[in-house]
């Protein structure tokens, strides 16, 4: 029987609520194919902050490392720690374990209400990738004379040839997989000049690998206007990490809600343990009361099980999710209904059961 051991980091505020039913599911689909699902839970975050003045042990990462995959609900709890303390361990994990392919699927689902007018289910069917590793995250810069009137602030990215080129190479060979074979990437090399420039070379240099892929750029500016005009010409959309970090809330929403939106965060080489996570944070706003849309964190799991090879156990989810959401009853607020997060969750995971 296959085993998997994963650990589970629910984190904060509504991260612990979806992470709650995308556990119900996991232990749902384990007993349905007959693997073995060891889920090993750390209560990280603003809990372990209180009793112990930090939001993770100081070797969390060795922690972490003997873990089939990681599975994280959301981080960020900016009443009570500031969000540059909570999320380190967020982007530490990202960067030390080279989980450098972050993937950000959006799919128009049949039954969700689309924000933009006239769009069908297989207008909106596309994949952000996100480099993950670099780029604008890298803690690069520094403080100088901050307490006084002449105080600055330095923030400098760091784009690396393996880094840029990885990434690129990576989005052509999932992009000629797909029907579309259409890769864009996002720049803004109009006006960052070094940085973007860069990635536009690189570009030209790795499409020549794949002449059966269409390759294409937008300026990150104009792609925002495309993707709420005409999202149905985007296929594969390759972007460094803080723009792939905006458009990813963006292809979010236009595809109905942030509830939905999935993301893994992969190690390819599978060196180091990948990570799974909705793309929402822990919405202050809604935490506690119930009514968090726990899908994104679902999916993010059946992304989980496919990278772990249980490639039919995750298109179970898919498929069952797609059918849920379709028949448009018993939806959470953010799709227009009045359910609660657990019954969202016990009711895919009903479904699941019954199959
Ligand atoms: P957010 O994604 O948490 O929330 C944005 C809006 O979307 C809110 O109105 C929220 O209620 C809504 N929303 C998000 N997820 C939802 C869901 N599953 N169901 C229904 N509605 C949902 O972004 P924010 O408000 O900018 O950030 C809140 C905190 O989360 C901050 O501390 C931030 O730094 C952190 N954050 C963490 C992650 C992560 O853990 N991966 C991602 C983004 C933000
Ligand atoms: C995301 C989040 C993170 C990011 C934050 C929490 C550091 O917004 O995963 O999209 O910016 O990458
Ligand atoms: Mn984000």
């Amino acid at each position: 029987m296959a085993k998997y051991t994963i650990a589970v980091y629910a984190g904060d505020g509504i991260g612990i609520e979806v992470t709650a039913e995308a556990v119900k599911i996991l232990t749902a689909i384990a007993h349905k194919f007959g693997f073995s699902l060891d889920l090993v839970q750390f209560p990280w975050g603003h809990r372990y902050w209180k009793e112990h003045g930090k939001v993770v042990p100081d070797d969390y990462l060795k922690v972490l490392n003997d873990f089939s995959a990681i599975y994280l609900g959301a981080v960020g709890d900016p009443a009570n720690v500031p969000d540059h303390i909570t999320l380190i361990p967020l982007i530490e994990m990202r960067q030390k374990f080279d989980q450098y392919a972050c993937i950000r699927p959006a799919k128009l689902f049949h039954g969700v209400n689309c924000p933009l007018a006239n769009m069908k289910p297989e207008d909106i069917d596309l994949l952000v990738i996100r480099e993950n590793s670099e780029g604008e995250y890298v803690d690069a810069g520094g403080l100088f004379k901050i307490e006084t009137s002449d105080g600055a602030a330095l923030q400098t990215a760091i784009h690396t040839r393996k880094g840029v080129e990885r990434i690129i190479r990576f989005g052509f060979e999932v992009a000629r997989k797909r029907s579309d074979k259409h890769l864009t990437l996002v720049t803004k090399s109009n006006a960052l000049k070094f940085s973007m420039v860069f990635w536009d070379q690189i570009l030209d240099i790795v499409r020549k690998d794949y002449p059966d892929v269409k390759a294409d750029k937008y300026h990150v500016d104009a792609m925002c206007m495309a993707l709420v005009q005409k999202p149905q010409i985007f296929d594969v959309i390759v972007c460094s990490n803080m723009f792939g970090d905006i458009i990813s809330d963006l292809t979010g929403a236009i595809a109905g809600s942030i509830g939905l939106a999935p993301s893994s965060n992969l190690n390819p080489e599978r060196k180091f343990p990948s990570l799974f996570e909705p793309v929402h944070g822990s919405a202050p706003d809604i935490a506690g009361k119930g009514i968090a849309n726990p899908v994104a964190a679902i999916r993010s799991a059946a992304m989980m099980m496919d990278f772990l090879g249980e490639t039919e156990a995750s298109s179970l989810i898919e498929n069952v999710i797609a059918a849920y959401l379709s028949e448009g009853t018993i939806l959470s607020r953010d799709l227009g209904g009045n359910s609660s997060t657990s019954e969202v969750g016990s009711e895919i995971e009903r479904r699941i059961v019954n199959l």
